[in-house]
């Protein structure tokens, strides 16, 4: 037992330091030394935490609450639970464009939080409708060949969120060097969170930087969420059963760089029926953003499987 055990923890730090330095190429020398399989799975669960999960989507929750005051105040109906002690430092209220974002401190994470909140359209329906028909139309300035939705790069990079935001994580960083930063966000919120992301990492230069979303659309092409994945690798992507908005804009398998691709790593959360028992299960799914196992192997069909994550409710509250 001493020898296995020990042979085992072995392995580990050797494995360890090989994914310290998985994106710096050696992808070959990886693959000829350790089953691909034992691999994938290995990192894949260092990514997934679901107790964050949990303090994200409660947070992802939060910035649909319609009024500034009570979350300036954060003592809001939804300022409570593990949200509870958050010190906000910047909101953005985007009038016009109908946006709004969060910028605070949650000492128990150890972390700056960004939430970014979803549409507000009046019909789920509509908009899921709309999604269906956004081209590619814009290249994503400094990455050749990587293309976006203008609307979706627009509403971070062309309003004020994106002064907002980073002004308020300027401001906390100029006194604090111990923090992290997790950005999150609930479907078109999740589209935001992670353009926001990708540009503090490439723009700012953050460090430590998760990203998890709830329920987002496809935001560009192949060459996009390959760019992604590389700058901003700490991403989790959650899909819930048969949300119709993670299916949309469409995935067409044959048409390459011209078809919208999700970036990785997607955590599906899936339902099994036994009698009249249901269970949810999450299953981490591979590092190409579209495996064909996960949330494509269902159709997207529910927008109530949408609004609910974790047990909790994505939508506009006014209080
Ligand atoms: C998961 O996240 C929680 C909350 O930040 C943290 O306390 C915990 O240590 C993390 N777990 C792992 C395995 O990293
Ligand atoms: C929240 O705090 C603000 C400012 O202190 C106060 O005016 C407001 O009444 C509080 N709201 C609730 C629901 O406690
Ligand atoms: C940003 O906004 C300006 C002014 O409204 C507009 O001319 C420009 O096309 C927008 N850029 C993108 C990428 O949509």
């Amino acid at each position: 037992m001493g020898l296995v055990s020990g042979l085992t923890a072995i392995l580990k730090s050797v494995l360890t330091l090989l994914l310290l330095n998985f994106h710096q190429g050696t992808q070959n020398v990886l693959e000829s030394l350790v089953p691909k399989q034992f691999l994938q799975r290995q990192s894949r669960e260092c990514l997934y935490n679901r107790t964050l999960a949990l303090y994200a989507v409660e947070y992802a929750a939060a910035v649909y609450v319609d009024n500034p005051p009570s979350l300036l105040a954060w003592n809001c109906s939804r300022c409570q639970g593990l949200t509870a002690g958050f010190k906000i430092e910047e909101l953005v209220v985007d009038v016009p464009h109908c946006l709004q974002a969060y910028v605070g401190v949650a000492e128990d994470l150890k972390a700056i939080v960004i939430s970014f909140r979803g549409t507000q359209e009046t019909s789920y329906q509509n908009w899921a409708e709309d999604l269906y028909f956004r081209q590619l139309d814009l290249n994503y300035p400094g990455i050749e060949d990587a293309m976006v939705h203008s609307g979706f790069y627009s509403a971070y990079h062309n309003t004020t969120l994106r002064e907002g935001v980073v002004k308020g994580v300027q401001a906390i960083l100029a006194t604090r060097d111990d923090l992290g930063t997790i950005v999150t966000g609930h479907s078109m919120g999740g589209a935001m969170a992670s353009l926001c992301a990708l540009d503090l990492a490439a723009n700012f230069g953050l460090k430590d930087l998760k990203v998890i979303t709830f329920g987002q659309p496809r935001i560009g092409n192949s060459i996009f969420a390959a760019a992604y994945y590389a700058l901003v690798p700490n991403t989790v992507r959650m899909t819930h059963s048969h949300d119709i908005v993670p299916h949309l804009p469409p995935y067409y398998t044959l048409l390459g760089e011209k078809t919208y691709h999700h970036f990785a790593t997607e955590v599906w959360i899936f339902k099994i029926q036994v009698g009249r028992l249901q269970y949810e299960f999450e299953e981490i799914c591979d590092s190409s953003g579209e495996d064909p196992d996960c949330s494509r192997s269902v159709t997207g069909n529910s927008i109530t499987d949408h609004l609910q994550y974790l047990g909790v409710y994505l939508k506009r509250v006014d209080e």
